[in-house]
């Protein structure tokens, strides 16, 4: 059986562990700093495990040695945004927690491949890769997969089409400036553009880009945590069952679509080695620009991290 951790046993992280315990992907160890969380939800969903009939050990624990052997470590460790905030206001706080976490990733679990959810992703993931000292390609944030998912619901509801047939494409980085892109979001394989007016694609992606804050908003002591879970269990499973998909990730580039030494969203092929590729659209100037602008403000912010 393969072996996932997941760091920060709260709404993402817990969500999580129990999808990978679930589908069957792999034994999971759940951790926390806060005494008794992860012991306890562990405990909870190895109890869930013989009415849903899934043979995965449910571990929790606040011993970092025991994520060893780890495939894959997952970390959701940090503060969510509260109503009002931006991502990147958690910059500073959470860079400390994804710091410690990912010494400890470096120490007990050398071998892993690293899926980063804390926010705000982008920074956070070129940190823990720094942290590390993994190579990239072992070093993947999630966003885009979830930034596509609430495209593609926007785009099912306006039509009143199955999800299924939907496959959307959003990149850039996780934030107010993410790049949804029309012209390689599909149903059944024809662009939405052939099937929605101008307008009413604006207006979807608008609320693509600040779909998390619309959660937020309502949820107000929380942020979102089924899909961004649902996402990160995507991405562990195409990992761990080497299904090269290609994904919308967090990835490090060096000189693809003229953006050099950031994290920032691009379709990635994603296998058992973690980044495999990055796939480079032929994207129009436009696109290129909102893309490049967007990765320009992660960079800031690797910058105020650096300071
Ligand atoms: N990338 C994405 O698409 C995406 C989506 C949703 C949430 N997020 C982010 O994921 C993070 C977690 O969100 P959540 O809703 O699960 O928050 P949460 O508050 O429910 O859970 C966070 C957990 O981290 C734990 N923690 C804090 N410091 C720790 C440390 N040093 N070591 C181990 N555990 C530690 C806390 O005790 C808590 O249980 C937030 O930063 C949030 O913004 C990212």
């Amino acid at each position: 059986m393969k072996k996932v951790s997941v760091i920060g046993a709260g709404n993402v992280g817990a969500t999580t562990a129990l999808l990978v315990a679930e589908r069957e992907l792999a034994d999971v160890v759940l951790v926390d700093i806060v005494e008794g969380m992860s012991q306890g939800k562990g405990l909870d969903m190895a109890e869930a495990a013989p009415i849903d009939r899934f043979d995965a050990e449910v571990k929790g624990t606040s011993d970092y040695s025991e994520i060893g052997g780890s495939d894959i470590v997952v970390v959701t460790a940090g503060l969510p945004r509260k109503p009002g905030m931006s991502r990147l206001d958690l910059l500073q706080q959470n860079a400390a927690i994804v710091g410690e976490v990912s010494g400890n990733i470096a120490r007990y679990a050398p071998a892993s491949i690293v899926v980063m959810v804390t926010n705000p992703v982008d920074v956070m993931t070129y940190h823990a890769w720094k942290i590390t000292g993994f190579p990239h390609n072992r070093v993947i944030g999630q966003a885009g997969v979830l930034d596509s998912a609430r495209f593609a619901t926007f785009v099912s509801f306006e039509l009143g089409i199955s999800v299924e047939d939907i496959s959307a494409m959003v990149l850039g980085g996780h934030g107010d400036e993410m790049v949804p892109l029309p012209r390689y979001t599909t149903v059944s394989g024809i662009p939405i553009t052939e099937l929605l007016a101008a307008g009413t694609i604006d207006r979807l992606i608008e609320r693509t880009r600040k779909g998390g804050s619309e959660i937020v908003g309502l949820l107000k002591t929380a942020s979102a945590f089924y899909a961004p879970a649902a996402a990160a269990t995507q991405m562990v499973e195409t990992i761990l069952k080497d299904k090269r998909r290609i994904l919308p990730c967090s990835a490090y580039l060096k000189g693809e679509y003229g953006i050099d030494d950031v994290y920032i969203g691009v379709p990635v092929k994603l296998g058992i080695n973690g980044v495999e590729e990055i796939v480079e659209l032929k994207l129009t100037q436009s696109e290129l620009t909102l893309l490049q602008n967007s990765a320009k403000v992660y960079k800031e912010g690797i910058a105020s991290l650096q300071q």
